[in-house]
């Protein structure tokens, strides 16, 4: 049998492999490959960056919640300037495709900081809805318009692709992925981590200081591949990047059926920074003994004759 063929269209890119390193757990990326090869990875995305320094919320932050784990970071960073001095110039010697992560509070933020990580030489910018919506309450992510507008602000900025990071706590994560895809994103994330909370029963305290946070890791999987499959269902052509709870190379296969055509992988890293190898490996393998030569074969697979609810 011919080796496999991972490599997959994500709107106008090229993925030489569906992994993709999700932001917020790669670091910087830069970092990142002394530490595992970027040779599985189809891109790293790098950790959100606003328009000024965020420093981020009041430990604890991190936490393990069932076989998943909370998190509330608050998008800890040094803001697009310090970032662009430190990583700028080291970005095109990763040997990976670099993508940046945007986030802000209004349509103004977001540009500035799309503008700066394409100055700075990232290959494409994912806009990071998941933030809470000066205009309005919420996050942007759970608004069709509120997310249309900062998409639409960020496409006009930059010339590289642009993706929008969706959340699978929208109510209708289908129009906000229309609204995203009408206002220019080439492809979406679906999607960040889901609203969660743990308690420290003996010290009767949330287990992360600000009393909720993101949920993730693999009990996230179901929640996001329904709806990366509605989304797949009912806009087709609109390209997905599924992500949420891969752990293993069946759980890429999965990403794949339900229509998504490149996967980020977040959680797993941090026990075990070089899991893209194994999954890239325990793929192949499935892949093998079920006689598929080409991934991009897998792609939607699963849709066929589903009617969603
Ligand atoms: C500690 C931590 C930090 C994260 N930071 C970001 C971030 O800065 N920007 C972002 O878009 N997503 C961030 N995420 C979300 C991940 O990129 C990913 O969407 C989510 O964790 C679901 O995938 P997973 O189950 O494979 O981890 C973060 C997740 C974790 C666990």
């Amino acid at each position: 049998m011919a080796p496999l063929n991972r490599s997959l269209a994500l709107g106008p890119v090229t993925l030489r492999s569906p992994l993709v390193g999700a932001s917020g757990t790669v670091g910087s990326a830069v970092d990142f490959v002394s530490v595992a090869s970027p040779d599985y990875y189809g891109a790293l995305v790098a950790k959100s960056v606003a328009p000024e320094p965020w420093v981020g919320n009041p430990p604890p932050r991190l936490a393990p919640a069932g076989a998943g784990m909370l998190n509330a970071v608050g998008i800890q960073n040094p803001g697009i300037e310090a970032w662009l001095a430190e990583f700028g110039p080291r970005l095109a010697g990763v040997g990976v495709p670099v993508w940046g992560s945007a986030v802000g509070h209004g349509p103004g933020g977001f540009a500035e900081v799309a503008r700066g990580l394409e100055d700075g030489g990232v290959e494409a910018v994912e806009v990071n809805l998941s933030c809470p919506n000066l205009d309005g309450h919420g996050l942007i992510a759970l608004d069709p318009d509120a997310s249309a507008r900062v998409v639409e602000a960020v496409r006009q900025a930059v010339s590289v692709p642009v993706s929008a990071k969706l959340s699978p706590n929208a109510s209708d994560i289908v129009a906000v992925a229309g609204a995203v895809w009408d206002a220019g994103a080439d492809w979406v994330v679906i999607g960040n981590t889901v609203w969660g909370a743990a308690i420290d029963i003996e010290s009767r305290t949330p287990r992360v200081a600000m009393g909720s946070g993101g949920y993730s890791g693999p009990p996230l999987k179901p929640i996001a591949l329904r709806a990366v499959m509605e989304v797949a269902a009912r806009i087709p052509g609109l390209p997905i990047l599924g992500c949420g709870g891969v752990s293993r190379g069946a759980d890429v296969v999965e990403y794949l059926m339900a229509g998504a055509s490149a996967v980020g992988i977040g959680t797993v890293h941090f026990a075990e920074p070089r899991a893209a190898r194994r999954i890239d490996r325990e793929l192949a393998r499935w892949c093998r003994s079920h006689s598929v030569e080409r991934l991009s074969d897998l792609v939607g697979v699963a849709l066929r004759g589903v009617s969603l609810p």
